[in-house]
């Protein structure tokens, strides 16, 4: 368990998003669907689409120089790039070396990782790690994704439910009285068939046959998904406000994954935490995976929703299965 004092703070976040929106009304062109049925079930209205063969390091980029500007930083003082997404312009090279040339940081140590959903709050306690071992000053750390690249379009189960973004933030050294308090991660590998992306991988490569099958898309086994997020999510959460000292009604704010505004909501419900403190995006983003955390912490810093000293609460899931919550005084 790490001490108690934080030593980690946020000092700045930038988020980037593709031009070109997707609604529910143009779904139904494409599958049997309904906007009535999409909004009741996902609370989705519409989402970021990127032009097909986009790489998401682009997104990645411009969202790391707007949190850069964002803290009075240049690229030279990064030590560390954590990328987590799990729609890398490639296989290999990481995704965050494309993004260290992008931005122009030459002297930073660039990964990327991969827990889905979960990226964003696993990178935190990654970076936090760094910089109270002393291995880091700086850690620049993104969630980007260009889901929309492994959709079944003909599949209305999932191909309704994502979007592309990416979001960023950059951590430092705290002053006192700010930073991260707590983190809780989990994973569970006995449930990664639930959401997978069968192809591409060792087990499935990319013959014209797995193509064919649309292997490389998503699948989703989405009750039971549904069930183990708002669970999971509960539990993580209540764990990272025992451990920061604190209760849900001292937050200022809350930030879920934005997968689904049942989910967010069925979350909200096993705290007393007023339905204004839980911040919520996703109608006009759609799931958009490990990019989504960072950009709904961006979008409420920018929009004055929340600011120096308020008490933030972080909570996700995804693929894995992977979850997370934390704590920290922003
Ligand atoms: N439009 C219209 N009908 C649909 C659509 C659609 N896009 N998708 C499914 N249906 C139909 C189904 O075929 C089914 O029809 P049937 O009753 O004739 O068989 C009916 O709607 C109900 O389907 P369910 O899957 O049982 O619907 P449910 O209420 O569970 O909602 C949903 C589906 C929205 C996917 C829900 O299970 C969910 O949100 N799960 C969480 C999944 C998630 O968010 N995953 C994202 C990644 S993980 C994460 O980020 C948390």
């Amino acid at each position: 368990m790490t001490d108690s004092v934080p030593k980690t703070m946020i000092l700045g976040s930038g988020r980037a998003v593709p031009d070109k929106i997707l609604t529910n009304q143009e779904l139904e062109k494409l599958v049997e669907t309904s906007d009535s049925w999409i909004t009741e079930r996902t609370g989705i209205k519409e989402r970021h689409v990127a032009e097909p063969g986009t790489g998401v390091s682009g997104l990645a980029a411009d969202a790391a120089n707007r949190a850069l500007e964002d803290a009075g930083l240049s690229a030279a003082d990064i030590d560390f790039i954590i990328v987590a997404t799990v729609t890398g312009d490639y296989k290999f090279p990481a995704t965050a070396c494309l993004v260290q040339d992008m931005i122009g940081a030459s002297g930073a140590t660039a990964f990327d990782i991969s827990a889905a959903c979960s990226g964003v709050v696993y990178s935190l306690q990654l970076a936090d790690s760094l910089i109270r071992s002393g291995a880091a000053r700086h850690v620049l750390v993104i969630g980007a994704e260009v889901l929309t690249s492994m959709v079944n379009w003909q599949d209305r189960d999932t191909c309704v439910l994502f979007g592309d973004g990416a979001g960023a933030i950059l951590l430092g050294p705290a002053t006192e009285g700010r930073g991260i308090i707590s983190v809780d991660t989990r994973s569970d590998g006995s449930l990664s068939e639930l959401l997978i992306n069968p192809g591409c991988g060792s087990v499935n490569p990319p013959t014209p046959e797995n193509a064919a099958e649309q292997l490389h898309t998503i699948r989703m086994k989405g009750r039971e998904v549904f069930r183990n997020a708002v669970s999971s999510m509960a539990k993580s959460l209540a764990t990272a406000l025992e451990k920061a000292g604190v209760e849900a009604g001292q937050l200022d704010l809350l930030i879920p994954h934005q997968a689904n505004i049942r989910i967010i909501d069925g979350v909200g419900k096993n705290f007393d935490i007023a339905p204004e403190k839980v911040y919520k995006n996703v109608s006009s983003y759609g799931n958009t995976s490990a990019a989504s955390i960072p950009i709904a912490l961006d979008e409420a810093r920018r929009a004055g929703r929340i600011a120096s000293g308020d008490l933030v609460g972080l909570v996700t899931f995804g693929a894995g299965l992977t979850w997370g919550a934390a704590v920290l005084r922003l």
